[in-house]
């Protein structure tokens, strides 16, 4: 027998003929309790063999690599993925942190054992120059005048099972299971669905509010910060929100398991569909040199910024507002500060987006008049907006 609390028996009220933990294993006629239910790691998902070719794909996706404890030598990605981060802030070494946060995808930032982001400060100043950036490759200062502690604020977004009400550090608030987003944190906790895969499924949440959770900010609703000139990062469930796809799941597109940043050219089968599958954009096609543009490198352009802009046009995360707004507007007149500068939002109308404008949509390729954007020929937005990219 399995020995769980008395209040567990009650609450889970199972008992099983069989089941030795694991699918292909070996059963036996034995009477047992289910477990109590309790977080069981991604490894034993894939151990059993059951869910191995998921647990292959989601390795190399940027979720289980959000946190990660380093053990005194520079973090490792998978192959064909981010090249890392090579090494800490200047005067320091790997064994003076704990755990790096990203590196994955955009940025990094380091943890000592205190649990404070490592180079923020309060009145005096942090050290600053605290900020790894891939792009780049060189370090940028990240809250250098207001020290941020990491605590449950920021790993409800970065950890499995993250838990207000016990601290993972002398005074800092909230704990967690896991470092990294693992399969429990969006299927929840798996201890019985293991003992007894056949009964006890494990949830599986289609909804964008899984998603949003963490793809979000300032809440579930279709307002998209925007700042300094870009939208903010991590606000593809307000943004989508606000779009024309509002009815869409983020599952329709994406497969949640497969890594996306490296696999843009979708080699290893992350979208899930193509713009024009049947009953979708069917037949939309573009003119004349623009007839082979993949549809994101338009409808999907880099408004965002989590680390570094390539220039005013062109940040480094795709936007999920889909719709482009083809008058010859500027591109400050799509945020509600209508300028560069300060805080706002994407400006909506009756709940939704008027659009990305064009300066976003076309200088990744095209240029403007002070021969900003991209290697293709020079564009006025009024030349830009008089012709018909779609025949
Ligand atoms: C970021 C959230 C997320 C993570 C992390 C995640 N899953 Fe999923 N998983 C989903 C969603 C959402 C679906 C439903 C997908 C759909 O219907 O398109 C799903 C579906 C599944 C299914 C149903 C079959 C299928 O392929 O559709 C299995 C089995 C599964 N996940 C196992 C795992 C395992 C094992 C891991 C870890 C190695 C994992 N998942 C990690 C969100 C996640
Ligand atoms: C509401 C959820 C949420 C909160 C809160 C949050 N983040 Fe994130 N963070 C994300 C998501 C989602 C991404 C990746 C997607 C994106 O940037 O659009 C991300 C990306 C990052 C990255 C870059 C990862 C990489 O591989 O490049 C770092 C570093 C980071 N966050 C640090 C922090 C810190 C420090 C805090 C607290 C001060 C914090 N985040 C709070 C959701 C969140
Ligand atoms: C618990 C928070 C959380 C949840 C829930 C979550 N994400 Fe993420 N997601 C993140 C963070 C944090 C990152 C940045 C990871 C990194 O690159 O370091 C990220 C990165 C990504 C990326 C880019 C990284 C890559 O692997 O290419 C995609 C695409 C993505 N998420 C899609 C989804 C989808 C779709 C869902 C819902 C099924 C989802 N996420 C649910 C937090 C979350
Ligand atoms: C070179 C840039 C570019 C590419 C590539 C592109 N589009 Fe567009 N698309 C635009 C612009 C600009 C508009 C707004 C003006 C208009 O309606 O024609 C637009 C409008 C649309 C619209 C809304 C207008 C309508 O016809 O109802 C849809 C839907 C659309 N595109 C789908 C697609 C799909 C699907 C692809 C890929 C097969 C794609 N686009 C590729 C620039 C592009
Ligand atoms: C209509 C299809 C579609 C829907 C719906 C959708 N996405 Fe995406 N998403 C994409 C495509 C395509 C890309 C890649 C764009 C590119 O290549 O630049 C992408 C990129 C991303 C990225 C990477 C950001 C970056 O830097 O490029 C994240 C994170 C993401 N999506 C999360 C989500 C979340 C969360 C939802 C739901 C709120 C969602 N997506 C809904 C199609 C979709
Ligand atoms: C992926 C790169 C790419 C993007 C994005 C792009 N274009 Fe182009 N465009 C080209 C190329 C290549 C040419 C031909 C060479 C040149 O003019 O630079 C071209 C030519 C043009 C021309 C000249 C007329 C012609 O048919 O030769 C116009 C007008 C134009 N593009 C408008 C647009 C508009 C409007 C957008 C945004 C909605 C846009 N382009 C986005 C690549 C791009």
């Amino acid at each position: 027998m399995n020995r769980i609390s008395g209040f567990l028996r009650v609450s889970v009220s199972l008992v099983f003929m069989v089941l030795a933990v694991g699918c292909e294993a070996e059963k036996k006629e034995v009477l047992v309790d289910a477990p109590p239910l309790a977080y069981v790691g991604s490894e034993s998902c894939a151990e059993t063999d059951c869910h191995a070719d998921i647990y292959a794909d989601f390795v190399k996706s940027g979720h289980p690599y959000k946190v990660q404890k380093l053990n005194g030598v520079a973090p490792t990605f998978p192959a064909g993925t981010s090249a890392g981060v090579p090494n800490p802030p200047a005067g320091t070494s790997w064994t003076d942190f704990e755990y790096i946060i990203g590196g994955y995808g955009w940025k990094a930032r380091f943890l000592k054992s205190d649990g404070f982001v490592y180079g923020t400060g309060g009145s005096g100043g942090g050290q600053g120059l605290n900020q790894y950036n891939l792009a780049t490759s060189a370090f940028a200062d990240y809250n250098k005048t207001s020290e941020t502690k990491y605590d449950y604020n920021c790993f409800v977004c970065h950890t499995t099972g993250a838990d207000p009400d016990s601290a993972w550090k002398p005074n800092m608030f909230g704990n967690f299971q896991f470092t990294g987003i693992q399969c429990e944190e969006c299927h929840d906790k798996g201890s019985q669905h293991a003992f007894n895969p056949d009964g006890i499924p494990m949830l599986i949440d289609r909804t964008n509010a899984l998603c949003g959770k963490c793809h979000q900010r300032g809440g579930y609703t279709a307002t998209v910060p925007v700042k300094s000139g870009f939208v903010e990062h991590h606000e593809q469930y307000n943004e989508l929100k606000a779009s024309p796809h509002s009815n869409l799941s983020c599952v329709t597109c994406h497969d949640p398991h497969k890594g996306l940043l490296y696999f843009r050219d979708n080699s290893n089968g992350n979208m899930k569909i193509e713009c024009t599958s049947s009953g979708c954009h069917t037949g939309k096609i573009q003119n004349g040199p623009h007839a082979s543009v993949d549809c994101a490198k338009c409808h999907m352009a880099y408004t965002g910024k989590s680390a570094v802009a390539a220039n005013v046009h062109k940040g480094d995360i795709s936007s999920h507002i889909f719709k482009i707004n083809d008058n010859a507007f500027p591109k400050d007149s799509m945020f509600t500060i209508g300028s560069m500068t300060g805080s706002g939002s994407i400006r909506l109308v009756s709940g939704k987006s008027t659009g990305v404008t064009l300066d976003w949509a076309c200088y990744s390729c095209h240029k403007d008049g002070n021969n900003v954007g991209g290697t293709g020929s020079t564009k006025s937005l009024s030349e830009l907006s008089a012709y018909d990219v779609h025949p």
